[in-house]
């Protein structure tokens, strides 16, 4: 049966790098035998313009009737003075909140190919595999009451509301045991229990889940520490799990070790594995247009998709050997040029090398 795939490009860079993974999509129809249907809307900025929405009906609409979401990035310059209710990035909180998606997956893996990549040494970074799990729809990003109001005295004053619910800290903690299960048996759960009351619940309440999973160790760290830890020796992690903003904050970092932002995939899931997915890198309006960008890690999104929402794992695998396959070739993007001796390729032609190994593994 075919499934219904929702293509949300969005801003910035976002229509140039989903373009190629709209390209891996077809070629997996047409010579990996895969049932899709594609439809695109739109999301973010662009809709503003078109609409004056971020998240017009009928993209939620699609969205939800979708098998599973494809979304390059929101926001840019342009609409940076609007309201925060009104910017782009509504657009695609809006998308997490409505379709539930509370379970964010970003894995932090390292090609080999791409060890001189990274600003850190290669010793810290060679065989780095570390999922962070990033807890989606809550925390201070949702959190009520949140504003900009006037005191009495005249002056104002902004204000976010960091809560979390004890079934919210319990569904996001399973995920990240279960995930944990299938690698290295070891979470360790991020927060700042020491100042914040919300995350030494949050402590208290992973904790008492862990008990469930004695087969998985685990630890704790207050996420400055964490943060140290990540550059410091990143390789003692394998599953990371921790709040929303947090998890915002320690995925750009991660990501920099496996080389570039660009290389980041995630997928966003519902307690169904209904998903969404989309690089972690935003809309990077500097160098939007150009075709410079990486497309890797929105490709890289699409084999999540396979995995996790369309149980394709076989072309899933195939899509990450299309990928390593030109690394291997030694293509690179500016972003993960490094200093050997590579070609330099732009997002068009990185997405088009990819379709070719692809092809080859059919
Ligand atoms: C991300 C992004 C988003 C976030 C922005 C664009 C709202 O930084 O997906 O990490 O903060 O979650
Ligand atoms: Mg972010």
């Amino acid at each position: 049966m075919s499934k219904m795939i929702a293509i949300l490009p969005g801003d910035g860079i976002g229509p140039e790098i989903v373009a190629e993974a709209v390209k891996v999509l077809n070629a997996l129809q047409q010579h990996f035998g895969l049932d899709l249907e594609l439809q695109e809307a739109l999301v973010g900025g662009a809709a503003i313009d078109a609409t004056g929405q971020p998240l017009p009906k009928e993209t939620l609409d699609l969205a939800k009737r979708a098998d599973a979401v494809l979304l390059g990035a929101v926001g840019g310059p342009k609409w940076e003075s609007l309201d925060i209710s009104m910017r782009p990035e509504k657009g695609l909180l809006g998308l997490r909140s409505e379709l539930g998606l509370f379970a964010n997956l970003r894995p932090a893996l390292l090609f080999p190919e791409l060890v001189d990549a990274s600003t850190l040494k290669p010793e810290v970074v060679a065989g780095l595999d570390i999922l962070i799990v990033r807890e989606l729809t809550g925390g201070i990003y949702f959190g009520k009451p949140r504003g900009i109001r006037t005191l009495e005295n005249g002056e104002k004053e902004g204000f976010n509301t960091l809560v979390y619910r004890e079934s919210e800290i319990v569904r996001i903690a399973r995920v990240a045991f279960e995930a944990a299960r299938q690698r290295q048996k070891r979470v360790c759960s991020v927060d700042k229990a020491n100042v914040l009351e919300a995350t030494e619940f949050w402590r208290q309440v992973v904790i008492k889940v862990g008990q469930e999973y004695p087969d998985v160790e685990l630890s704790h760290l207050y996420v400055d520490n964490a943060a140290m830890q990540l550059v410091r020796y990143p390789k003692q992690f394998d599953v990371m799990v921790t709040t929303n903003m947090f998890g915002d904050i320690l995925s750009d970092l991660a990501s920099m070790l496996t080389g570039s932002i660009g290389m980041l995939p995630s997928a966003s899931l519902d307690a169904n594995q209904k998903g969404m997915y989309e690089p972690i890198h935003g809309s990077a309006p500097d160098i939007a247009g150009q075709n410079v960008a990486n497309p890797l890690a929105t490709i890289l999104s699409v084999a999540m998709m396979l995995r996790y929402s369309l149980r394709e794992a076989a072309l899933a695998d195939a899509v990450e050997r299309a990928v390593q396959q030109v690394l291997r070739e030694g293509l690179r993007t500016r972003d993960i040029l490094g200093s050997g001796n590579y070609t330099l390729v732009s997002t068009s032609e990185m997405g088009e090398a990819v379709l070719k190994s692809l092809k080859q593994l059919a």
